[in-house]
């Protein structure tokens, strides 16, 4: 059984990210900006945001926090957003999810310049994703596709079942896992809530993405023998033996399904770093596609 390690990967890619900075910077050109908007204090949105404006300053990258309190209405973070669209040493920003209840996300959403939309949450990049053309994937998936290339795992053919259909994860998960593409070819099952037979239709899969945010869904029972174990979970349980308070779990039960596996990444230190070295990527991107 081989630990997909998303924590060394994504010190990898750091480290080549830097290096190609310092490329740019010997040449005179502009080096990657990353911005990112948080609106209110949800404290893991913080956390995640905290953790990228620190992945920029390691790899060299500049980088700009815009913080708005909690009862920022639509139209003053509309403004913030045409102000990055507008805002030309800013090349790609996000803005964290999920929103307060009363601003429209999708509304947000369309609002970011696809250009800048590192994300890859705009509809005109979703639709570029969805043709396999030239575009910023969701750092999510993004990291996913990265790992399983960078272990060389065999997804042609394969079957794989994507649990949880989110449009950040599972949903563009199950598009880019069966494109003719490699890590791809596969032949995949999305399966959500509404899903009979999960159990079964999980026992037959060569490779499982749990991302449907519930931790230790995913059981022994469910996972063939030598299946590929991509778990997206991390549900913050409290723990007070921890510094923090919390600990994170996966959707998948680690201990007892690592003994039957081929691969599995581990939670934490699995596609969570991954997800923050995809958005590194993709903020480099924005540079190699302009
Ligand atoms: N919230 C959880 N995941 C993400 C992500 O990938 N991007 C943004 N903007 N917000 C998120």
């Amino acid at each position: 059984m081989v630990v997909l390690d998303g924590k060394a990967t994504s010190a990898q890619i750091r480290a080549e990210l830097a290096e190609k900075v310092k490329v740019l910077k010997a040449e005179g050109k502009k080096v990657p900006h990353l911005a990112a908007i948080l609106v209110g204090e949800d404290g893991a949105s913080r956390t995640y945001v905290n953790a990228k404006v620190r992945d920029c300053e390691e790899v060299g990258y500049g980088s700009t926090l815009i913080k708005l309190p909690e009862e920022t209405s639509e139209s003053e973070l509309l403004k913030a957003i045409h102000k990055l669209n507008n805002d030309e040493d800013v090349d790609g920003y996000i803005v964290q999810l999920p929103l307060p209840n009363h601003i429209d996300e999708t509304k947000v959403l369309l609002a970011i310049d696809p250009k800048k939309d590192v994300d890859g949450f705009h509809p005109e990049n979703v639709g570029k994703m969805t043709l396999n053309l030239p575009t910023y994937i969701p750092a999510t998936p993004q990291g996913i596709v990265e790992i399983l290339r960078r272990y060389n795992v065999p997804t042609e053919g394969k079957d794989c079942v994507v649990i949880g259909r989110s449009q950040i994860v599972g949903s563009p998960m199950s598009i880019l896992l069966s494109q003719h593409n490699y890590p791809g070819n596969c032949t995949v099952t999305l399966c959500h809530s509404r899903t009979k037979n999960l159990r079964q239709v999980c026992k037959k899969a060569d490779i499982i993405v749990a991302a449907l945010g519930q931790p230790g869904f995913v059981t022994a029972d469910m996972v063939k023998e030598g299946a590929c174990i991509i778990d997206v979970g991390i549900t913050r349980v409290d723990d007070s033996s921890k510094k923090s308070g919390f600990r994170l779990l996966g959707d998948v039960d680690y201990n007892a399904v690592a003994t039957k596996c081929s691969y599995i990444t581990p939670v934490p230190g699995g596609v969570g770093p991954m997800t923050r070295a995809a958005l590194m990527l993709n903020t480099m991107k924005v540079i190699e596609l302009s």
